[in-house]
């Protein structure tokens, strides 16, 4: 490659009618006589190349024509615009050189399901799914950094031993600490609480670790979180503080990422709604909501929906194979092939809705004060709702130790879960801390925590106590949100579930 100037296929419209080389793989390709297509991706992005008989020595030709599907290649030749292309431009070719030939990649264009892809996820980060999923995120990251740095918070780094439980007992993840007991971070908010305190608005963003036993679409064992605190800061201010920065977030990943929303086929007029302010509800209010009548009648629509979907997947699929009968081209056979594995996906999960919609109004109808709102009464609250919803207010012996008491109603707290709209569900958990230190004591000991585990966190209310509270939003749950992903697996590159941890 010495001596030629790469060009990135995202810098192609700078190069309209230049001879050009790129570097890359072959993500697919056809031909028909005398033209090849190839498409080469770069790693910037995709441009379909050209390619004609007699441009180049009929033994590359012969060469381009049996090249494997991930081969790596360079190619040269004149940028033309053309609208059909993916990226508005394609090449017309006039040389290349086979860096690698790869035969047998294992991924084909055609659909594969969950398990294959997981097992294959060294290779699978090149589809273009994980392609769009990592450059948003890349973004939404970035968004969350700048929206913290640009509002006066300094970034704290907490560690991820810790020697005490941050949330519960059961979700922690035990290790041997040269002899003693120690466990991996499960938030790094008591340790971000002393930060607070020395420099007012902090935050921490890293990767938290959970035992979770549950294999649901919402939970991983790793995973990463932002925790911004905030000294002197009550419910209302924490809630505009959760508002501002999730509208700020998503506004950042529609203005930077769009062609990567329409790849994964995010609902982007949706995602356009989520401006500040967003629904506030106090978990009584959702409970109500929960047993009423409304939640009944929105569910029973909602089994009607699901049925007519599901006959017209199964006309699509009665069409389809009535078609696989007929005389075809190989590509249309593969293309038709595709599509029926993810009419039958898509069958598979609108099934899996119908049956769960009983279900899932029984439990909301026998929803009971106290219990902590379950997966499936997030979700029908937040289908109920178009842009994100705060519940406040929750019932004190559904959460965690450190949440400060209503001092209006000692039965609950003052925190709030945001659910995100669509069914998708909670992405933050925040509060206000208990600042006064026998209520903390006292809920230590209530929720069977050793209290010797927390003399540092207990001396912040000795020195100097000031109302102060904060949050921690999931990165992968946001993700998965924001691009309709269904799993949130999908939605970091290498995940971690109760059982995965093979790549
Ligand atoms: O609601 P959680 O447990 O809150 C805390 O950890 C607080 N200490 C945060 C704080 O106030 N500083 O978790 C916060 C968020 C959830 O809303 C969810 O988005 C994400 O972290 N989360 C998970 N994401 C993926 N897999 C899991 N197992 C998760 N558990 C929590
Ligand atoms: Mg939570």
């Amino acid at each position: 490659m010495t001596g030629t100037e790469k060009t990135f296929i995202s810098q192609l419209k700078n190069h309209a009618g230049q001879t050009v080389t790129l570097a890359g793989w072959l993500y697919n390709s056809r031909s028909s006589g005398k033209l090849q297509f190839l498409i080469i991706r770069d790693g910037t992005g995709l441009c379909q190349c050209v390619l004609e008989k007699g441009s180049v020595p009929d033994a590359l030709f012969e060469s381009l024509r049996r090249l494997g599907q991930e081969s790596s290649l360079t190619v040269t030749g004149t940028v033309r615009p053309d609208d059909r292309s993916v990226g508005g431009f394609e090449l017309a070719l006039t040389d290349a050189q086979i860096i690698h030939a790869a035969e047998g990649y294992p991924i084909t264009p055609k659909s594969h399901g969950v398990d294959f892809l997981l097992r294959h996820r060294h290779l699978h980060l090149r589809s273009q799914r994980q392609w769009s999923i990592a450059k948003i995120r890349h973004t939404l990251i970035d968004a969350v950094r700048t929206f913290f740095n640009d509002n006066g918070f300094t970034l704290i780094d907490t560690p991820i031993f810790t020697a005490m439980a941050g949330e519960d007992r059961v979700s922690l993840f035990q290790l041997d600490y040269f002899g003693q007991p120690a466990n991996l971070t499960q938030t790094g908010q008591l340790h971000l609480e002393c930060a607070a305190m020395s420099l007012g608005k902090v935050y921490c963003f890293g990767p938290t670790f959970r035992a979770e036993k549950s294999k649901t679409r919402r939970h991983l064992t790793e995973f990463w979180m932002v925790e911004p605190e905030v000294a002197f800061i009550d419910l209302d201010g924490l809630l505009e503080l959760a508002e501002s920065f999730v509208a700020f977030i998503v506004a950042r990943v529609l203005r930077t990422n769009r062609p990567e929303l329409e790849t994964l086929g995010a609902d982007i007029p949706s995602l356009e709604k989520i401006t500040p302010p967003f629904h506030r509800l106090t978990y009584t209010q959702a409970a109500d909501l929960l047993t009423g009548d409304k939640t009944k009648q929105f569910l029973a629509l909602q089994l009607e929906d699901l049925k007519t979907r599901k006959r017209q997947i199964e006309t699509r699929i009665a069409d389809l194979e009535a078609r696989q009968q007929t005389p075809l081209k190989q590509w249309k056979k593969d293309k038709i092939a595709a599509e029926l594995i993810d009419l039958r996906t898509d069958l598979a999960e609108t099934d899996a809705k119908i049956e769960n919609n009983p279900k899932h109004a029984r439990l909301a109808a026998e929803f009971h004060w106290g219990k902590d709102l379950g997966g499936s009464d997030e979700t029908i609250i937040s289908q109920m709702h178009e842009k994100p919803v705060f519940v406040t207010h929750y019932p004190k012996d559904a959460k965690a130790f450190y949440m400060k008491t209503d001092r209006d109603n000692d039965k609950v707290v003052l925190n709030f879960d945001l659910l995100a709209p669509a069914g998708f569900g909670e992405i933050i958990g925040g509060s206000v801390r208990e600042d006064d230190y026998d209520r903390l004591l006292a809920q230590i000991a209530h929720k069977g925590l050793d209290k010797n585990d927390y003399t540092w966190y207990l001396d912040l209310r000795k020195y100097g106590s000031v109302p102060h509270g904060g949050f921690g939003l999931g990165i992968e749950r946001t993700i998965a949100w924001i691009t309709g992903e269904k799993h949130i697996r999908q939605c970091i590159a290498f995940p971690r579930m109760m059982d995965k941890i093979y790549i």
